[in-house]
């Protein structure tokens, strides 16, 4: 037997439906906030996630799923969305229309050769959003508003972490101020953080081990070092986010493990999923459409893990929907086939099976299809032109003219 690769997972089912129902919740928020669908391919090349995520992070560092095509290109599967809407925002020369706002949803498939855990895989999905051109804080908060409203809907509970990440002003001072400070404690740090103090000191601030932390409870913070600018708008955006009473907290070692953010950082957490509890994460990035060659663009946008979500999702109740409809005899086949046809073309959703069978049989089919009507032709009901259905939610059976049923009738129970 051929099994998944690890870390890869199939959704069924149950799975499928919940990743249906995500997506769907997601999208049409998305639309609500004036957001168009965009769909950019899996693969890239490599260079587009060094310049964009960031050489020094983990994901690029160790995590890519990387390797030379058939034409000697250096490629990879995207492990994550921004770097590639990005990419095509230039492509498209849409950076060129300055003073227009752009603002794309995706969802997909994202790849990183991570360690698989709980929450953990190396095949997983995220439902993103970007939004180009706006610099007002007011888009980060909006941004932040519409997670909200998409867990709301979905009935999933979270907590609101905040920070700001300063900008080119005030981000070059203070992350000289941290080395220092990481410097004089280097020997007492994890081999990880050492190593990071000279290829990426920011990210030091949000190591998970227990020990590093109390060692930076002392670290200069960068919501205290912020220039005039970042300190108004993260000011002004706690106190949007107050008025619209979402609950956040300031988090000083938040900082995201991808290199192209500035600004407003957020992140989405919940306290039911364990230690993987990031449901999203995202925020400001002012430069990275610069990165890519583009016209100085603003940028900000989140992701949404979907796996970490999947189970926390409060599902609407299932209903039966549409027909089976079955034949009893050989000879009734094609009426069914040709009733479904007609059905199909009304939008119904049908299911015919070819083979005839008893009624019995039949309704223990329809019910396997989650049907609300079971419909049913034999040899009584084929001379009469008619159909003997049953609805199995409320239970009622009839004998009803194939004519009524194609007619624009919505259900056999009227
Ligand atoms: P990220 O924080 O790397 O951000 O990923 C967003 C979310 O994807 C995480 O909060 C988590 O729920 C989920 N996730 C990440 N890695 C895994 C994994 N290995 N298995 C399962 N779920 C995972 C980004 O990717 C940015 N592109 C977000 C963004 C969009 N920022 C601006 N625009």
């Amino acid at each position: 037997m051929i099994n998944a690769l690890r870390g890869m997972k199939d959704l069924l089912f149950d799975d499928a439906r919940r990743y249906e129902h995500i997506v769907g919740t997601a999208s049409a928020v998305a639309r609500n906030y004036g957001f168009d669908f965009v769909e950019t391919p899996i693969l890239e090349e490599t260079r587009l996630f060094k310049r964009s995520v960031g050489e020094s992070s983990d994901i690029v560092g160790k995590e890519m799923y990387q390797f030379t095509d058939k034409g000697g290109n250096d490629v990879c599967l995207r492990p994550e969305g921004t770097a590639g809407v990005v990419r095509a925002f230039v492509q498209a020369k849409l950076d060129r229309q300055q003073g227009r706002k752009y603002r794309f949803f995706y969802y997909g498939p994202m790849f990183r050769y991570e360690r698989p855990q709980k929450g953990r895989l190396r095949q997983f999905h995220q439902f993103g959003v970007e939004s180009f051109g706006e610099a007002a804080v007011e888009e980060d908060y909006t941004l932040i508003l519409m997670l909200a409203e998409i867990f709301d809907r979905l009935g999933i509970g979270y907590r609101v972490k905040i920070n700001s990440l300063g900008c080119t002003a005030c981000m070059p001072p203070y992350r000289k101020n941290l080395v220092g400070f990481l410097e004089g404690i280097a020997e007492e740090l994890c081999p990880d953080c050492r190593r990071r103090i000279a290829t990426n000191p920011i990210r030091v601030l949000d190591c998970k081990n227990e020990s590093c932390q109390q060692l930076l409870e002392e670290a200069p913070k960068l919501n205290e070092s912020l220039c005039e600018k970042c300190d108004r708008d993260f000011k002004r955006l706690q106190k949007l986010l107050d008025a619209s009473g979402i609950d956040y907290e300031v988090d000083t070692h938040l900082v995201r493990g991808l290199d192209y953010y500035s600004g407003s950082a957020f992140e989405f957490v919940s306290d039911e999923i364990g230690a993987q509890s990031a449901i999203a994460g995202g925020g400001r990035y002012d430069r990275l459409v610069e990165f890519l060659e583009g016209r100085p663009t603003p940028g900000v946008g989140f992701a949404i893990g979907i796996e970490r979500i999947m189970e926390l999702v409060q599902m609407p109740e299932e209903r039966r929907e549409g027909w089976y409809l079955g034949a009893m005899d050989a000879d009734s086949l094609d009426p069914i086939l040709d009733l479904a046809r007609r059905l199909r073309a009304q939008g119904k959703r049908v299911t015919v099976e070819y083979a005839p069978k008893g009624l019995k049989a039949h309704l223990k089919g329809a019910d396997r299809a989650q049907a609300r009507y079971c419909g049913v032709i034999g040899e009584n009901e084929r001379i009469r032109a008619a159909i003997w259905v049953k609805d199995l939610e409320a239970k009622e059976e009839k004998i009803l003219p194939l004519e009524t049923l194609v007619s624009d009738r919505v259900s056999p129970s009227d």
